[in-house]
């Protein structure tokens, strides 16, 4: 077993079984979100279901987990690529042919999408679940005061802010090209590729990112258009 931790393909696989973990959630959270575009009760009984119980807060965890092993094994790698690469890390940055750009950017891109997350576990997650741990059942947002288990209330309070909305696209714009390269990339490492699946896998990575990011891109511009036109709704 200790070749996982200590071998660099180890380490490799350790981040693609973590990103592809991910990739699942996301996709659950994409979908849980949408909820909110057909029905605002039906996304509430979501936001209640995983609001302060035992199997939540564990979810909740485990998800953390996932984060911090893929970020932790994402620098260590970074950092011994880098030593091997030697001086060869100085020379000029001239990108191969047929080397996405995405691809040499994972670590940068993989920075600005937990600096976002950070701002939106910030505005979200701590204002729900956080606050319903703590024993309260009332949360202040802007002029009034709503159950912290009333998602519809938090994502029509922050998207209705111009800042907060292009802040958003922007984090989905980060997280559409580390996944489309990400996921290829995961796939590739564990092995389930030969020359005719590798670009079916590209394809496919680039499909499964813009389906997460187009959805949660949708909800939020819905959102604010809607307030647009009827700031009361
Ligand atoms: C339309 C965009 C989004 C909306 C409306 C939204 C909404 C929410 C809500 C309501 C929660 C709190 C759930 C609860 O604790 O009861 C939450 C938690 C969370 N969101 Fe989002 N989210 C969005 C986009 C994203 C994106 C793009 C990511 C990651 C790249 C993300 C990652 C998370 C994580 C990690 C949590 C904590 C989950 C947990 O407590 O288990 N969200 N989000």
């Amino acid at each position: 077993m200790s070749w996982l931790l200590k071998s660099s393909i180890g380490k490799k696989l350790i981040m693609s079984i973590t990103g592809i973990a991910l990739v699942l959630f996301l996709l659950f959270h994409a979908a849980m979100n949408f909820t909110a575009v057909i029905s605002e009760d039906a996304y509430n009984t979501i936001c209640a279901l995983l609001g302060a119980n035992w199997y939540a807060v564990a979810g909740t965890g485990a998800l953390g987990a996932l984060v911090a092993i893929h970020f932790i094994y994402a620098l260590i790698l970074t950092i011994q690529n880098r030593k091997a690469r030697g001086s060869d890390s100085y020379a000029v940055n001239v990108r191969p042919k047929n080397v996405e750009w995405a691809s040499q950017n994972m670590l940068v891109l993989g920075i600005i999408v937990i600096g976002f997350m950070v701002l939106h576990l910030s505005q979200f997650w701590y204002k729900m679940m956080f606050v319903e741990l703590m024993g309260h059942h009332e949360v202040q947002l802007g002029d009034t005061v709503v159950s912290p288990q009333d998602g519809a209330a938090f994502i029509k309070y922050y998207f209705s802010q111009t800042w907060v909305v292009i802040a958003y696209l922007v984090w989905y714009v980060a997280l559409w090209f580390h996944i489309s390269h990400g996921f290829w990339s995961a796939i590739q490492t564990i092995g389930w590729n030969n020359l005719v699946w590798m670009n079916r896998w590209k394809v496919a990575s680039q499909i499964v990112a813009t389906l997460i990011c187009l959805i949660f891109a949708f909800v939020t511009i819905y959102f604010y258009v809607r307030h647009l036109w009827c700031p009361f709704a």
